[in-house]
């Protein structure tokens, strides 16, 4: 982290009070009425948050809140319940039985509509075709979706039925996909024939038969049609969705499913090896995302909630489908390109759907601050009463943007600060309540401890940088790593002796806000999605033409980091632009192109100790163009760095 991005933030002093008028109907009103709850919460976390479980339908009650055997929590123990009953049968018998459930928009510009009603009966038809394709409780399920209402419906059925599903982006390649489906022994494959995305189709179902050549324990692959793409088919394995439930009832019992019984698996990078399999369960689960959604985003009745997430990042499963389905509200989705066929897209469907809550990315915030103010200025953006950000810190100018010409000066902003392994938000505002300061995430959440210490457990002073760890355990934390318990001890629980370890830099200010000051391990976060640097290399190294390669962040305006590789390439290669190409489509291949490099340096040989570590700092440092600064006596030879430095793109 660069001193000046620390003194940048320090001068920052600006600071904004829920209006008066949004408070009159904020589920939390009033500053002080929040820091007698944080107290309460504190005080007791284990009752606030017994409180919050009170909220759901439990088809058994618990015996016990917390079991907490460091590092394994379980919570609400002994109670048993149904996810998919959570968000849908209960609304069901009131007054939200015919209200918009999903509202969805496809790249085209269709739109649908499923209310409660209609969600259910889509969701029990799908999960009985789950069943009888031979789909048992406990068992995982993988699904490679386009952004259709679709997708949600087969989450939930998942959940009713007890199967657990893994969500894969489906912008990620073949060959991720296929380590994604291996990793977790998926034995059913849900996807699409194909998206739209940017005018052109998606072809999601070539990707999973490329993927499944290695997957040896699919048995199943059920197949939406929504592109009309042509497909190649292969008899006895793929099953149009159409006819999965063509005949099946309309009704399907839900499973009375165990407080920690497991409801998905969500791969994320590390910092280190293969992706890892962050397993979240469903009483915890559910109970944060629920009131988080119901708070942080102040969920109205007759509210329509949009967060632009994919439903391939945490994002997606807990604010696109868990947490606003939970509370009976109005979900929206949209299947394309923010950007098409214009930069005007979302703002369109701000104003045709008359969107009440917006929820997005720094990274998407900026890019609209580049296209210009017309796009947004265009449309009628008055629906809108709150505006939230995830993903990154957001840059105090991109915040005072959003507030100024998509909030129309008269939003609250809330920048929320959570992981896929935290399961749901934990540092935010309440936008009745909290003061807001451009730029940071303010307080942590009701019920939630979280500190900024040393590397020795000890809390630093105000103002001074250090590591952000969560204190106590909380409802919604990943319960392991799928299949690999002591790397989830060894990654969250023993850098920092007795806390969770985000893996993020943090500063508190003297009023106790929070400030995030990015990763502080081998992570790039690229508009807003983890990706492991150690990845990005292993996909460059397979490449026949490459000997070695070191991958880093660098900064980038739109994109908060972009990866900067360096290579070196076997004896018999030499240096060519069409190389630089074909290495940046090799890792689209390998994990997506979202992981592309946007920079690729050749190089005759790398900086590395004389131990023969690279020296990574140093390699930031080219990257980010700056002078070469600090500690380089352990250096093996400078001259390597002045050849780097000599080649700008
Ligand atoms: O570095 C933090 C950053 O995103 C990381 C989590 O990434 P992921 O698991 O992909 O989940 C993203 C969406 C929940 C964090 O460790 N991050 C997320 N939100 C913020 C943030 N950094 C600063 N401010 C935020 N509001």
């Amino acid at each position: 982290m660069s001193s000046s991005h620390i003194a940048v933030l320090l001068k920052e002093s600006r600071h904004y009070k829920p209006s008066a008028f949004f408070q009159k109907k904020a589920h939390i009103r009033g500053l002080g009425a929040l820091k007698a709850m944080m107290r309460r919460a504190a005080k007791n976390p284990e009752r606030f948050w017994a409180d919050a479980a009170q909220q759901l339908e439990w088809i058994k009650p618990w015996k016990r809140v917390l079991d907490w055997q460091p590092p394994f929590a379980r919570w609400f123990v002994g109670g048993k319940l149904n996810v998919s009953v959570n968000c849908l049968d209960r609304h069901l018998s009131g007054p939200r039985r015919n209200k918009a459930a999903i509202i969805w928009e496809g790249e085209p510009g269709e739109v649908r509509t499923l209310t409660y009603q209609q969600l259910y009966y889509e969701v029990c038809r799908f999960a009985n075709a789950l069943k009888s394709l031979g789909v048992d409780k406990g068992d995982c399920v993988a699904l490679y979706m386009p952004m259709v209402p679709e997708a949600a419906v087969a989450m939930l059925a998942c959940a009713r039925i007890g199967a657990v599903h893994n969500v894969v982006f489906a912008g990620f390649s073949a060959e991720a996909l296929g380590d994604r489906i291996n990793d977790a022994q998926a034995r059913f494959v849900v996807t699409a024939d194909g998206s739209y995305r940017r005018g052109a189709v998606l072809k999601l179902k070539s990707a999973v038969d490329e993927a499944l050549k290695s997957c040896p324990t699919v048995q199943k692959v059920v197949v939406l049609r929504r592109a009309a793409n042509e497909v190649s088919w292969t008899d006895g394995r793929d099953v149009w969705w159409h006819d999965a439930v063509a005949n099946v009832p309309g009704e399907c019992h839900p499973e009375s499913l165990d407080s920690e019984h497991p409801l998905f698996i969500l791969y994320t990078s590390g910092s280190t090896g293969k992706p890892k399999g962050v397993l979240h369960t469903t009483g915890g689960y559910l109970t944060q995302v629920a009131l988080t959604a119901k708070w942080v985003f102040d969920l109205q009745e007759e509210d329509i909630f949009w967060c632009t997430a994919d439903v391939g990042w945490v994002t997606g499963h807990s604010y696109v489908v868990y947490g606003p389905l939970a509370n009976g509200a109005t979900t929206f989705l949209y299947e394309g390109g923010p950007l098409h066929p214009e930069p005007d897209r979302l703002w369109s469907i701000v104003e045709r759907h008359r969107v009440n809550v917006f929820y997005t990315a720094p990274t998407a915030i900026r890019t609209f601050m580049r296209m210009g103010e017309e796009w947004p200025r265009r449309h009628d953006l008055s629906s809108l009463r709150l505006l939230g950000t995830v993903g990154e810190s957001i840059n105090p100018e991109a915040w005072m943007w959003y507030q100024r010409v998509i909030g129309g000066g008269r939003c609250p902003i809330v920048d929320t600060w959570w992981q896929t392994e935290t399961g749901a938000i934990m540092i935010t505002p309440l936008p009745g309540a909290t003061v807001t300061k451009p730029g940071s995430a303010t307080m942590p959440f009701p019920g939630i401890s979280a500190d900024v210490v040393d590397k020795h457990g000890k809390s630093v002073p105000p103002g001074s940088g250090g590591f952000l760890v969560i204190t106590k355990p909380w409802p919604a934390m990943l319960r392991t790593l799928y299949g690999d318990p002591k790397r989830y001890e060894a990654q969250y629980f023993s850098q920092i002796r007795g806390n969770y370890f985000t893996g993020d830099g943090a500063r508190k200010d003297k009023d106790g806000y929070f400030w995030l000051l990015g990763r502080i391990d081998d992570v790039v976060n690229v508009s807003g999605h983890r990706l492991s640097t150690m990845e990005i290399e292993s996909a460059l190294v397979s490449h026949p033409a490459v000997a070695e390669a070191a991958v880093v962040g660098r900064p980038d305006e739109i994109h908060g980091q972009a990866i900067a590789a360096f290579v070196t390439l076997v004896g018999k290669r030499s240096p060519s632009p069409e190389l630089k190409e074909e290495l940046r489509l090799h890792v689209a291949k390998a994990i997506g192109s979202i992981a592309k490099p946007a920079e690729i340096r050749f190089s005759a040989s790398l900086p590395k100790t004389r131990s023969g570590k690279i020296m990574r700092r140093l390699l930031r440092e080219v990257a980010s163009g700056k002078q070469v600064q600090g500690d380089v006596t352990t250096l093996e030879d400078f001259s390597v760095i002045a050849k780097l430095q000599s080649q700008e793109e």
